[in-house]
């Protein structure tokens, strides 16, 4: 649309492209970081860019991120630009496919899924699928006692066995070998970059998609009714919080409503903590030396005097700082998601500060475009880490000085502590591996606990080494960040062989 926009203030500057629909969609998605950082050098923090018909306009830094990741609900909807992806998945009615007060609700009942009780059970749980896993899946045993592995896929499938075992529950969990795994592989491959992008093509992954969301919501709903004929007994997992859930209009939510929510926790923490268990490890088997430390870690607070380990428990999976720094260093070099979008219903100023200097103007960002926070720019940024493109977990153990540089500084003071170490504060940060504001993850404390009891129970039992010549790259075509590649060996440690 033409914009009209008050005197002394002007469109941000567009990036240059050649062809007029296709914009910068290939130089966008073939490395998002260098697109934003080369373009952070040319045109300054807020930018927009074309891709595919769309105009997208990019706010980067803490400030920048503060725009969308804070906006008001009158300026930004994240429905407007997430719901023809997500809604042929999830199913209707929930999350990007009902008013923002609804989803802020269903938030809240997640939250109390996920109550202090129900992650203490969990690690014991995950422990005991990590020992079936190891030694059934992978056929780790003392007389095979190293096995190479392509580590995402080892991790994706573990992470959805420990994800169901909990969080989903054990009819989920008995059902994950046989038919709910065909569900889950035919939705997962309507979750990509090209649904996004083309809500609705004629091809054979899109039918396969939408008669699995059939499926799939009708496989919870059994579920439920079987629930409540009293007919299966089962823990208190988040099924079984969400029942009874009541808006507060006094509506319930509907069981098809709790379908569809189970289907949308399942798609978001899959590949968010399948591709951050993996670049962990990654690292971890790069350097011996902290693989060692988070062993002797894992001694210290675990360690009996017959050279075993004593469970691992919520509250100490919580008190562990050398696991808590990996895993929160890995999501500052790979956070898993690269791009967050909102659509924007009003004109939002720019302040002067962000704008590139220009004589007396400052830029609007129209309604119609789409904006887009990066926060794994700020999380890369030299300006506010030191050696920024370093794997270093050390940083987050010293008292001060995070990510310290000349010029400027980034404490933990200035992040603020739920009970799970410290996170950031909030939509101005430059740290937002969870994002910020009302569309903040819900799943941070669950997959700190999954995370950190998997990652624990591999650094007792085995070593790690890579297994390709150098450390992998990263494969930005998919939904989430992923690593290209990632081939690694387990080794049995030397007292259990
Ligand atoms: C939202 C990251 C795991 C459920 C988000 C957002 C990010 C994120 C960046 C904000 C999206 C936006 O603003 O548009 C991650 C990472 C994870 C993870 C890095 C693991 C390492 C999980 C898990 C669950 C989950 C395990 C479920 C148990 C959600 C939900 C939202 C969300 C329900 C809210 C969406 C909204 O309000 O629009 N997550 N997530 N996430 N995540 Fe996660």
């Amino acid at each position: 649309r033409q914009v009209a926009l008050p005197r002394n203030k002007s469109l941000p500057p567009m990036v240059f492209h050649y062809i007029p629909w296709f914009g910068s969609a290939a130089y966008y998605g073939e490395d998002p970081y260098k697109f934003f950082f080369e373009c952070r050098d040319k045109y300054g923090d807020v930018f927009s860019f074309v891709m595919m018909g769309r105009t997208l306009t990019v706010a980067l830094g803490p400030k920048g991120n503060n725009l969308s990741l804070g906006g008001k609900t009158s300026q930004v909807r994240a429905e407007d630009a997430y719901t023809h992806l997500t809604t042929p998945v999830f199913g209707k009615g929930v999350v990007y496919d009902c008013p923002n007060d609804m989803l802020m609700q269903q938030k809240k009942f997640i939250k109390s899924g996920l109550t202090t009780e129900a992650l203490q059970s969990y690690p014991p749980l995950i422990t005991s699928e990590c020992e079936e896993f190891f030694s059934h899946d992978l056929k780790l045993s003392k007389s095979n006692p190293t096995v190479k592995v392509d580590l995402l896929k080892t991790m994706s499938e573990l992470i959805i066995c420990t994800a169901a075992r909990t969080l989903q529950g054990k009819e989920v969990r008995q059902a994950i070998n046989g038919k709910f795994a065909q569900y889950y592989e035919d939705l997962d491959g309507g979750f990509t970059p090209l649904n996004f992008l083309f809500p609705n093509l004629p091809l054979p992954s899109y039918r396969r998609r939408d008669k699995a969301q059939k499926a799939m919501s009708d496989f919870y709903m059994k579920i439920i009714e079987e629930r409540k004929k009293g007919e299966s007994d089962h823990e208190h997992d988040m099924i079984s919080s969400l029942q009874g859930s009541v808006y507060k209009d006094g509506v319930p939510l509907t069981d098809r409503d709790i379908s569809h929510i189970m289907i949308a926790l399942l798609m978001a923490g899959q590949h968010t903590s399948s591709a951050t268990s993996s670049w962990a490890l990654l690292h971890l088997a790069d350097r011996p030396d902290i693989l060692e430390a988070l062993y002797q870690e894992q001694v210290k607070h675990f360690g009996k005097a017959d050279g075993t380990f004593s469970p691992m428990t919520y509250e100490a999976v919580k008190d562990l700082p050398l696991m808590d720094s990996v895993i929160r260093e890995t999501l500052r070099m790979h956070a898993p998601i690269h791009s967050i979008y909102r659509k924007v219903i009003s004109d939002i100023p720019v302040p002067p500060s962000l704008a590139a200097p220009a004589e007396n103007s400052s830029y609007v960002i129209p309604t119609g475009h789409f904006i887009l926070a990066a926060p794994g720019v700020s999380q890369m940024d030299p300006l506010i880490w030191q050696n920024s493109k370093t794997w270093t977990p050390e940083r987050w153990l010293e008292e001060k000085g995070v990510g310290q540089t000349a010029v400027n500084t980034y404490t933990k003071s200035e992040q603020v502590d739920y009970g799970f170490g410290a996170v950031s504060k909030g939509t101005e940060s430059p740290y937002q591996p969870f994002g910020a504001g009302r569309h903040r993850c819900v799943g941070e404390q669950f997959a700190y606990t999954q995370l950190s009891t998997i990652i624990a129970y591999i650094v007792r039992h085995f070593t790690m080494k890579l297994e390709v010549p150098s450390f992998p790259e990263t494969n930005y075509r998919t939904m989430i960040v992923l690593p290209k590649n990632p081939y690694v060996s387990f080794t049995l440690r030397k007292q259990e062989v």
